[in-house]
């Protein structure tokens, strides 16, 4: 018997690009269309299941085993990097980590800076990788205006088009890495699951291994 693949989908920009991808390897994605206040999908022939969750709650449900697979942006899987397999760069949700500031920011200076951020591992690892020990203070969003109003020197943020930053008066200083939607998968799935491995390989086979740099 054939069985059902539960897969858990970041609400949002993901979830569409996903349900785009699933359409193009030939999958019926019709029954998502007209999804109201649901939560919880089941396709008509009963093989998949989906889980519309928040960002990091997808690799909570994967870890759980409660979803075979997951799609999450790797900025998410930075900061809740264990309990899954990351198995496909899917190419898309492109956009970077950068460090930012106003140009009254030197990032030569040697005091100890302050780094605003919603990503402390990520933000924490890069200044270290360059031997700077920074203090990280951590916020939850709108973490543009911290430079401006003094409560850090610089930033580590998501930048996608740039505007954010514009708007507030900042400025990239330094790109640190890319970021794109991932697939993640339930390593015991992936034994239990004889259906799981044809699936991602499909997939694979639509998004390629293209590295795609700095937009
Ligand atoms: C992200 C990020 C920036 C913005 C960048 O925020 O933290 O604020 O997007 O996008 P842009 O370069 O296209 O302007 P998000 O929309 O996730 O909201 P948040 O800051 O409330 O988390």
């Amino acid at each position: 018997m054939t069985k059902q693949l539960t897969i858990a989908l970041t609400k949002g920009r993901i979830e569409e690009g996903t349900v785009e991808l699933l359409e193009r390897a030939g999958f019926d994605m019709s029954f998502m269309a007209d999804k109201g206040r649901n939560l919880i999908f089941e396709s008509p022939d009963k093989r998949f299941r989906f889980l519309l969750v928040k960002a990091p709650d997808v690799t909570t449900y994967v870890r759980h085993g409660v979803a075979d697979i997951g799609v999450v942006g790797k900025d998410v899987l930075i900061e809740h990097p264990t309990g899954y397999l990351e198995m496909l760069d899917l190419n898309f949700g492109l956009c970077k980590f950068s460090v930012a500031s106003t140009n009254a920011y030197d990032p030569t200076d040697h005091k100890r800076k302050r780094i605003a951020t919603k990503y402390p591992i990520l933000a924490k690892d890069f200044f270290n990788q360059k031997g700077e020990d920074v203090e990280i203070i951590s916020i939850q969003g709108s973490v543009e205006i911290a430079p401006v109003i003094g409560l850090a020197d610089a930033i580590v943020d998501i930048v996608e088009t740039g505007n954010t930053l514009k708007a507030n008066g900042l400025e990239v200083f330094e790109d640190i890495c890319r970021i794109s939607a991932r697939m993640i998968v339930n390593k015991a799935s992936l034994k239990n699951k004889p259906e799981l491995l044809p699936f991602i390989k499909k997939i694979e086979g639509l998004v390629g291994d293209r590295e795609v740099a700095f937009k």
